[in-house]
């Protein structure tokens, strides 16, 4: 007989022998063990016979040892689930130390639970979370696909810097002690692995931009590094993103794409996974009661899901939304920290929040932000001072989508370019494009954890990934 998961034996109807293996989450009153073996946020009930088994066993029965037990399946005879097991037989796999094992049957803190990541996933929240992550990235590669999207694997090293933040991690095989120096005393990277300086990238947008000017519609979904120094709850220094990226398509087309996209994905969680978005909603509803009311949530984890597959993302522009914030009571009384006083402020969270969760209390998409503000490579507005820029403001959240129109005219991205202290050698390739067959193209870059965070409720970015990537920590 072969093993079945727990999720297969909840659901079955034939009561008969069945073999089942996972970790114990609680074995209660030398009878019963709460079983889990990740197929689901459900445990199976196994009972034993304590009568008629071995003491020394009984006492191998702890909480996070893996089992094998056979047995029958058979109606509940409590409450909390259909079926259970009568075990028959009980093999311990691996003991676990009662003692020291880190995920008592107890509620953790999620500080202590960050510390134990290589475990957490033994928790409810967190195998919850994961599961939905894995869900998130099928329901992404599956739109695609239905939608005539080809997945381009761009480079994870590369030697330009997409959004000229210069907040790069260098790749370098040069001793670090005692680099080779050029005459003029800089550090000889013709000598690198590479011949030249590379970095970690932080998007793959302008390979992904080559491959639209010829597949027509493509994607990527990889890992991109920032080595920016900011320790928020929404940042982290390795992050995934889903950049699609299409020709012939201008930013009105980029944002119906972007919306389109963002309610399928959500709407597919919403048709799949509801054991654990049930679980997760419920937990998110126990957390909003410890806060002050007026910080709570008006709606629960699956009302809000609902609320974005359901209604329009409102559209406004930056000039309409840097008005709203000038007028808005928290700029009048100086409540935000940073004050909008006149057109062309970079907009903070606190900013985008506020339009968001106060003001229009709807995803939002801003578009048409003022060139000065936003990459080099976003297309130049006739007016010559917004770009056709557009960013997606989600409640909790903030920007969890950023992208725009490209530029497609040769001399614009050069002057361009040229202000910007970009060189031209660098970027060669991303030039031809624009000099043969140049056309319309669009595209955006999701950040998949800020994406997990809104299906899940889970407010730090660092409980959405498996090991995250911070400054200073690189655990795991
Ligand atoms: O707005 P960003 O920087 O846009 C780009 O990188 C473009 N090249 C995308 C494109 O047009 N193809 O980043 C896109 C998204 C942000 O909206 C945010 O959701 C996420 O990536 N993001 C981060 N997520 C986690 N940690 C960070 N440090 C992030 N920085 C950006
Ligand atoms: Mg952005």
């Amino acid at each position: 007989m072969t093993s079945s998961t727990v999720a297969q034996l909840l659901k079955q109807t034939t009561l008969q022998e069945v073999e089942v293996k996972g970790w114990v989450r609680t074995f209660r009153a030398n009878r019963f063990i709460a079983l889990n073996d990740g197929s689901t946020i459900n445990n199976i009930q196994c009972v034993v016979d304590f009568e008629n088994t071995d003491e020394t066993l009984l006492k191998r029965i702890t909480t996070g040892a893996a089992v094998h037990i056979k047995g029958d399946l058979i109606e509940s005879q409590g409450q909390g689930q259909n079926v259970e097991i009568a075990v028959t037989s009980i093999e311990i796999l691996g003991d676990s130390d009662a003692d020291s094992y880190p995920i008592q049957p107890k509620k953790h803190s999620f500080e202590f639970l960050r510390d134990n990541a290589h475990l957490r996933t033994r928790t409810n929240t967190f195998s919850a979370v994961m599961r939905l992550r894995s869900s998130l990235s099928f329901a992404i590669h599956k739109y695609f696909n239905e939608n005539g999207f080809y997945y381009m694997h761009t480079p994870i090293i590369t030697g330009s810097d997409a959004e000229g933040a210069g907040e790069m991690f260098r790749v370098s095989t040069l001793d670090q002690k005692n680099p080779p120096l050029t005459e003029t005393g800089e550090i000889d990277h013709s000598q690198n692995f590479f011949g030249k300086d590379t970095n970690l990238t932080v998007s793959g947008q302008l390979e992904a931009e080559t491959y639209a000017m010829s597949l027509g519609k493509v994607y990527t979904f990889g890992p991109t590094f920032r080595a920016e120094n900011s320790n928020t709850s929404r940042h982290l220094s390795e992050f995934w993103m889903i950049e699609p990226e299409v020709a012939f398509m201008d930013l009105a087309g980029n944002m119906d794409l972007a919306e389109d996209f963002m309610k399928s994905v959500i709407s597919y969680v919403l048709e799949h996974n509801m054991d654990d978005l049930a679980f997760l909603d419920k937990r998110l509803t126990d957390e909003e009661k410890t806060k002050p009311q007026a910080q709570r949530s008006e709606l629960s984890l699956i009302e809000k899901l609902k609320f974005v597959t359901e209604n329009n993302f409102k559209r406004v522009s930056y000039t309409e939304a840097i008005d709203i914030l000038r007028n808005s009571k928290p700029n009048k009384k100086k409540k935000f920290n940073y004050l909008i006083n006149e057109w062309g402020a970079d907009l903070q969270s606190e900013h985008e929040r506020f339009l968001v969760e106060k003001h229009f209390k709807c995803p939002v998409i801003l578009f048409d932000y003022p060139a000065n503000i936003k990459a080099f490579y976003m297309r130049l507005n006739e007016d010559g001072k917004t770009v056709r820029a557009m960013d997606i403001l989600f409640p909790g959240i903030g920007e969890i989508v950023g992208g725009s129109q490209r530029e497609e005219r040769l001399e614009v991205l050069k002057e361009k370019m040229a202000v910007l202290d970009i060189p031209e050698e660098e970027l060669w390739w991303y030039l031809d494009l624009r000099k043969y067959g140049t056309a319309v193209h669009s595209g955006f870059g999701l950040g998949f954890e800020r994406l997990v965070m809104f299906a899940t409720g889970m407010s730090n970015i660092r409980d959405v990934i498996p090991y995250p990537r911070t400054p200073q920590n690189a655990e795991f």
